[in-house]
């Protein structure tokens, strides 16, 4: 068992170093069980968050190609454009993003939050009326912009395509070292979007800590259509990495509703308790509703064991400006 093969992709450092693993000793009071979190909303560029880890190897392909334009596409709200543009900015690069509105219309879900922060990063910002085929979105943008002289590189949707998803088996290898004789995680909960940060998690983990289950909480899909997106990129990450992936995918689907984007009770309740209990900032389109799921999880015993239990902290706190009135 070996991810000897991580070490040789080309990368260029944003982390610097393991992000913290830390215990929530009041939270776990509250719930009767230990929690701990792994704080890649830590991750030192540009407020932070999971995307980082993607950007340290899609950044260094885009370097090789010899890219001058980082362009890629997400919601109006999305942390991945948000780290991509910043990204691109410490680079020297310029940043071209594709953005459309899942359905919120409050002023400040269009200007404030991630959205204010890409202005002031001089991000070029198209509209479009919805993503429907980003990858064909994307191509006619690369397209306009080579015309006009540059040379794009395409991000994909969430940095999730084998290549980003390497940054999460880096991840789960430090969560490795940083359990190693000090704890025995029952399980490690995420939120899985794009799949790309799911996927990577998965491999490192089956190879490094397979006793530990892995749980994708889903923030856009039901499992019928969110499990063939996480097990194509683990398949794929695992021919890259020359290796045999065979942990089954585990999703829960049941913390998402009503949408993609759009809060709800039990993600805000849980936003509510992480600030007041523990002074962290979880958001509302992601991390609230993962957290509402490990909250819910071990009140149903939906985990395959007791014990403790590493939610990872996958950022997206500068969305909750854009989210004012949280309701
Ligand atoms: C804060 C946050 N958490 C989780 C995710 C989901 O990660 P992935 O898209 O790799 O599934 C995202 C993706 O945009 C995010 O911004």
């Amino acid at each position: 068992m070996s991810l000897h093969l991580l070490h040789s992709f080309p990368r260029i450092e944003l982390l610097g170093a393991p992000t913290p693993l830390e215990h929530l000793p009041r939270f776990s009071d509250y719930l009767g069980r230990d929690i701990f979190i792994k704080r890649d909303d830590f991750t030192p560029v540009a407020l932070g968050g999971n995307k980082l880890r993607k950007l340290e190897f899609l950044a260094a392909e885009a370097l090789r190609q010899g890219a001058d334009v980082l362009l890629t596409a997400g919601a109006i709200q999305s942390n991945h454009v948000r780290q991509t543009a910043a990204v691109a900015a410490k680079l020297g690069l310029k940043c071209v993003a594709l953005l459309e509105n899942p359905g919120v219309h409050s002023e400040n879900y269009l200007s404030n939050g991630n959205r204010l922060l890409l202005d002031l990063m001089d991000t070029e910002v198209v509209m479009v009326e919805a993503l429907h085929d980003p990858v064909a979105q994307l191509a006619g943008q690369a397209e306009r912009l080579e015309a006009q002289g540059f040379r794009p590189y395409v991000v994909p949707v969430g940095g999730s395509n084998a290549v980003g998803a390497l940054g999460y088996v880096e991840c789960a290898q430090e969560i490795a070292h940083q359990s190693l004789g000090v704890v025995d995680f029952a399980a490690v909960v995420v939120a899985s979007g794009s799949a790309g940060t799911h996927a990577g998690l998965a491999i490192g983990l089956e190879q490094l800590l397979p006793e530990t289950e892995l749980v994708g909480v889903t923030v856009s899909r039901k499992v019928a259509d969110q499990q063939p997106k996480v097990v194509a990129l683990q398949q794929e990450l695992a021919t890259l990495l020359e290796l045999q992936a065979r942990a089954p995918i585990t999703l829960w689907d049941d913390y998402f509703a009503p949408g993609y984007g759009t809060p709800n009770e039990e993600g805000i309740e849980a936003i509510k308790l992480l600030a007041r209990l523990e002074g962290i900032f979880l958001d509302p389109v992601y991390t609230g509703k993962a957290m509402a799921g490990l909250i819910d999880g071990i009140t149903q015993k939906r985990f395959r064991r007791e014990g403790p239990i590493a939610f990872i902290h996958t950022g997206g706190s500068p969305a909750l400006f854009a989210y004012h009135p949280l309701s």
